[in-house]
């Protein structure tokens, strides 16, 4: 296991990030799989690759996109994550949400965080976008194991307001003005890379999960670590094993992801203006 580093690795990456965007974004934005196109209504980007960040986990997997956008989307300074780390791939826990710290210490105080996601409950289905309320978590380690960096956070964060009620308000009622379906539920957390099976989806629903997904937990546990708040949004790309019978694969997730993009589009951009 690779050992977390310290507080000094952080802080050379956002030293490093800082002089080329110049200033504070106002939201960070975590783009899941297939919804990456909002970078594209990005204006006066400037790109920044992952691998010419120091200290920042750079995949070796050359078809996988990793930069950060910076530039202007609905009148704000947004930083923009265009592919994040999987735990699935190798990476630890602390390292998946490496850049969440980065960006505290970028000023960012706000962050919108997205992914695609199976959909659990009854009443979430291929194309739905839900607002995270909550999370469960009981896979892999969490990625503040290790010494605590006091720098960014107390030793044993409260969990109970992570998700921000009224980032959450507001996304609704953009939702509601454009006529985009949103719901509100519980995000679970597996780590993969295999789809679960039929018994431990019907496990997490009995726990009282409403979708299920392979990222942005150890995200939100790094925000609630040093204080950003967080509006999670998943896209519900297609039902969780077993529901249908149907097999799952990854071109079906990424065709729902593309085909909701529009939705959700509006929504992560009203959103942005709004909050
Ligand atoms: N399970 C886990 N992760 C996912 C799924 C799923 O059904 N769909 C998209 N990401």
């Amino acid at each position: 296991m690779l050992e977390k580093c310290g507080y000094k690795e952080y802080a050379e990456s956002a030293e490093y990030i800082k002089r080329l965007i110049g200033s504070t974004p106002d939201i960070a934005i975590i783009l899941g799989s297939g919804l990456d196109r909002i970078v594209r209504k990005m204006t006066e980007k400037v790109v920044i690759p992952y691998r010419d960040i120091p200290n920042f986990p750079v995949s070796t997997v050359s078809y996988q996109k990793g930069e950060l956008v910076f530039g202007m989307l609905a009148g704000k300074k947004i930083l923009a994550m265009n592919g994040r780390f999987h735990y699935y791939e190798g990476w630890e826990m602390w390292q998946t949400a490496y850049p969440v710290a980065v960006m505290k210490l970028l000023g960012i105080g706000k962050m919108i965080i997205t992914n695609a996601a199976g959909g659990i409950g009854d009443n979430v289905d291929p194309g739905d976008l839900v607002l995270i309320t909550d999370h469960i978590k009981f896979m892999a380690d969490s990625p503040l194991r290790g010494a605590n960096l006091d720098e960014f956070g107390v030793r044993f964060p409260d969990m109970q307001s992570v998700y921000d009620r009224e980032m959450m308000n507001t996304a609704e009622v953009i939702a509601k003005e454009y006529g985009i379906s949103v719901t509100r539920g519980v995000y679970a957390y597996m780590a993969g890379p295999q789809y679960e099976t039929p018994a431990e989806i019907r496990a997490l629903k009995t726990m009282g999960a409403d979708v299920v997904g392979m990222s942005t937990v150890a995200e939100v546990i790094v925000a609630a670590h040093c204080g950003i708040k967080v509006l999670c949004i998943s896209c519900v790309s297609n039902k969780a094993a077993g529901i249908t019978g149907n097999p799952l694969t990854e071109e079906e997730v990424l065709e729902t992801a593309a085909s909701i993009a529009a939705g959700f589009e509006t929504l992560v951009t009203e959103a942005v203006k709004r909050i």
